[in-house]
């Protein structure tokens, strides 16, 4: 794949790994790039790296715009391994005169590799610097997903380069937003957003306020995963306003796991209770459905009803680890019920239930259990239950 010249004189040089399947945990079916960008000016600044294995698409594309060694500023946006693991190869072939990245960066970079006599330059937030023609402000964005991490703003060409924020992971040819399907890609973006920044959506929020204040004029995003918003950015951008809200629409997800199978004719009685109110549901079997495919779904739904037997005083290990994941991200705004299946002891339903309350979760009964195979009026029970869910969905909408 070629070098991509995004605006005059700035290029996307990065690398398309298309073979990535786990992101510490987060299914990427469509792989990932990691976006690296070469702007010329009176300086050369190359933004963020790749990852360590793909260094070498990095090189090959730089190489055929300029020489490494002409390259005099390196911006680092971000700290984590997949923007800055090929980063000592290419200080060393690139000899830079500053390595720019926020002063929480300084401390990863050092923390990371150890390197003392690294040329760093530590910007502080909203601070400019002039590579001639052009200006970079670099925009503190902590905790956004990491502490270290910052936008690159460059007034002259309306442009934000992102980092990690507005991206996917998403392996393709196509680098803009108005040459893919835009489905795919907005599916893309809200897992991305459920699955790396939900914890974060308070800061998001902080983001998007403080942005538009500042009245920053941007007419292209250039995140470090995925694809380029030059079409419209705005959508992105109000994705991201309704995402970090936790705002949910008219559907409800039935997220269960079974032993015998109990737990599921539950989980299916309490989805056509919750369908019988009008409102969108989603079953969702955890030992087909990856946790984060499930949390996708999650961010704009507006009630979780948690079904799973129990085994050994506790949850099935499915719905456990989930569950760790989901509080982890902590979504919001919900409302929720648990059920489920046991034999001796039961404590299932009062695990899920705990869990959800941790996360604020509304709960709107203190929920079902079903000693080891529901009969016909069980299940009445549980349509009841989907039904009382439903309800509160739609009186909330
Ligand atoms: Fe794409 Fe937080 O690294």
């Amino acid at each position: 794949m070629e070098v991509k010249e995004i605006k005059k004189d700035i290029f996307w040089v990065g690398a398309v790994d298309w073979t990535v399947r786990d992101f510490h945990g987060y299914s990427t079916y469509r792989g990932t790039t990691y976006n690296s960008y070469l702007m010329l000016d009176d300086k050369k600044v190359l933004f963020d790296t790749v990852k360590k294995n793909m260094k070498g698409e990095l090189i090959h594309r730089i190489r055929s715009v300029i020489d490494p060694g002409e390259i005099d500023y390196i911006v680092v946006n971000h700290v984590e391994m997949d923007h800055s693991g090929s980063l000592p190869e290419i200080i060393e072939l690139v000899q830079p005169e500053k390595v720019i990245c926020s002063q929480m960066g300084k401390k990863a970079l050092l923390d990371h590799f150890h390197r003392e006599d690294w040329p760093y330059h530590v910007a502080g937030p909203g601070e400019s610097v002039s590579v001639g023609n052009r200006t970079i402000t670099f925009l503190e964005t902590r905790m956004l997903h990491w502490p270290d991490s910052m936008f690159s703003y460059i007034p002259e060409e309306k442009l934000l380069i992102s980092s990690d924020a507005f991206g996917e992971h998403l392996a393709s040819t196509e680098r803009f937003d108005d040459e893919i399907d835009q489905s795919v890609l907005m599916h893309e973006a809200a897992k991305y957003y459920a699955n790396i920044l939900t914890l974060y959506s308070p800061l998001v929020k902080k983001l998007l306020k403080k942005v538009g204040e500042m009245g920053i004029e941007i007419d292209m995003i250039a995140p470090d995963h995925g694809i380029i918003w030059r079409k419209d950015p705005g959508k992105i951008l109000d994705a991201y306003s309704r995402w970090c809200v936790h705002e949910g629409t008219n559907k409800a997800l039935v997220i269960y796991d079974t032993m015998w199978h109990s737990t599921e004719m539950m989980a299916k009685a309490v989805a056509d209770g919750i369908e019988s109110q009008g409102v969108s549901v989603k079953l969702l079997d955890l030992r087909v459905n990856h946790r984060s495919d499930v949390m996708t779904e999650v961010l704009d739904a507006k009630a979780v009803a948690l079904g799973c037997p129990t085994l050994n005083n506790g949850l099935l290990p499915r719905m456990a680890g989930f569950l760790m994941y989901m509080r982890g991200l902590r979504p919001t705004n919900k409302f929720g019920v648990a059920f489920g299946s046991y034999g001796w002891s039961g404590e299932a339903v009062k695990l899920m239930n705990k869990a959800m309350e941790e996360m604020k979760f509304d709960m709107i009964d203190p929920g079902l259990r079903v000693k080891y195979v529901p009969d016909h009026s069980h299940l009445k029970e549980c349509i009841e239950l989907g039904r009382k869910l439903g309800k509160a969905v739609k009186n909330s909408l």
